[in-house]
């Protein structure tokens, strides 16, 4: 396969040009005041569009924000985020009102080189997620004449069959940004030949959104480690009782199944901490994994398990972790998380942390962020890699 990257565009001299940039600026914002939680993914795409400025391109960036259903909707606006972006480019980006219209046609005209302009998020158009591919077509044709080159350095969304992602670089002379080619040199290392024993931890709320990828790392993983709320289904499938605690009644059985088959390399919690309620100063108490009380809920892994955990990882050369361990967003159930981070540091393994929301828990924990080897700006989209799933994002940058 052959992707090429910014340095061939930049090779080519963009000085001048309008280059439009995918970018994934999907960042949390704060429920009641609307401010930006986490500015992680907007620094990752920094050194993208850092190099292009230099170069005197015209940056003209697009991202999506949340889920809008197609149509305008303030509090999915980019506008916080522009805000946030010019801070920390150090100059003001210019803020386009809508994605394809007369202030975005307005906006890109009125740059001078070395200008940044952020459209309005795509997904206020039907097309940019249409399963239609005449709409989305329709929608990139739009996107696509803002731009006389296109660099997609979105990697949390080149799961996606979006026209931003898929489209566009069907219509543009397409690169990958730095991000997306450091996020596939890495993760392609692990779906490699990975330095072993290897060793996956697993967290977050469902075991069918981890099925698909549980299933494809089995056989290649030597140890997998799993809590976060999905642990509870797997408990069940033990035999155990869970009390209020999350349950896919309906995948207990598959899980069943997985411990079956998976050679004892599972290690799920022996000790759970179990809440009267999920709220943060709900009565709280440790117990052991077979004996939830029936009127409580887990809320985090134990610190038996942390300890567990934690020799598991103490022996690996390479980690992959996605999915908090816990609520961790709650200072009583936020150990496992911390706990777990916290062993993977320490180890001299290759460590890999992927998703949205565990990068987020690092961060919000205070960790060291340069004690991981990696830590992904894509949640959905680095499970998929590992999978062997054909990106399409990536796919459309392969030719
Ligand atoms: C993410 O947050 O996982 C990415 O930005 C993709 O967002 P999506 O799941 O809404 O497509
Ligand atoms: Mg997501």
């Amino acid at each position: 396969m052959t992707i090429r990257n910014l340095d061939d565009l930049l090779a080519e001299g963009v000085s001048g040009r309008r280059v439009l940039v995918r970018a994934d600026l999907n960042v949390p914002l704060d429920k009641q005041t609307g401010d930006i939680t986490d500015d992680g993914r907007i620094r990752a795409v920094l050194p993208t569009l850092s190099a292009l400025v230099q170069a005197g391109a015209k940056v003209v960036v697009c991202s999506h924000l949340g889920r809008p259903k197609g149509t305008p909707d303030p509090q999915f606006s980019l506008r916080p985020v522009a805000g946030r972006l010019g801070e920390l480019l150090g100059a003001p980006v210019h803020f386009a009102e809508d994605t394809v219209g007369d202030s975005a046609q307005s906006t890109v005209a009125g740059l001078a080189d070395g200008q940044v302009a952020l459209l309005e998020n795509l997904r206020f158009n039907k097309g940019e997620t249409s399963k239609d591919e005449a709409e989305r077509g329709a929608f990139a044709d739009q996107l696509a004449a803002l731009g006389d080159a296109y660099v997609d350095d979105a990697f949390g969304a080149v799961h996606r069959k979006h026209a931003s992602v898929h489209d566009v670089p069907v219509r543009l002379p397409h690169v990958a940004g730095r991000l997306v080619l450091r996020e596939v040199e890495v993760l392609s290392k692990l779906t490699g030949t990975p330095e072993r024993p290897y060793v996956v931890v697993l967290g977050g709320s469902k075991v069918s959104d981890k099925l698909a990828v549980i299933e494809a790392l089995l056989p290649t993983v030597d140890r997998l480690l799993i809590g976060g709320g999905m642990c509870f289904t797997f408990l069940k499938a033990q035999g155990h009782e869970v009390g209020t605690s999350l349950l896919e009644e309906e995948m207990v059985e598959t899980c069943r199944n997985l411990l079956e088959r998976s050679a004892g390399k599972i290690m799920l919690p022996v000790d759970v901490v179990a809440a009267d309620a999920f709220a943060p100063d709900a009565a709280h108490d440790t117990v052991p994994a077979d004996g939830i009380p029936s009127h409580r809920l887990g809320l985090d892994i134990g610190p038996e398990t942390v300890a567990g955990f934690a020799a598991a990882l103490s022996q690996a050369k390479t980690i992959f972790w996605n999915g908090p361990m816990g609520v961790f967003e709650m200072a009583a159930f936020a150990n496992g998380t911390r706990g777990v981070a916290e062993a993977i540091t320490k180890t001299d393994a290759f460590s890999v942390v992927g998703g949205g929301d565990s990068a987020a828990a690092v961060r919000a924990l205070g960790l060291d962020e340069s004690s991981f080897g990696h830590i992904s700006t894509g949640g959905g989209a680095s499970l998929e890699y590992l999978e062997g799933k054909t990106l399409p994002g990536i796919a459309a940058l392969e030719n």
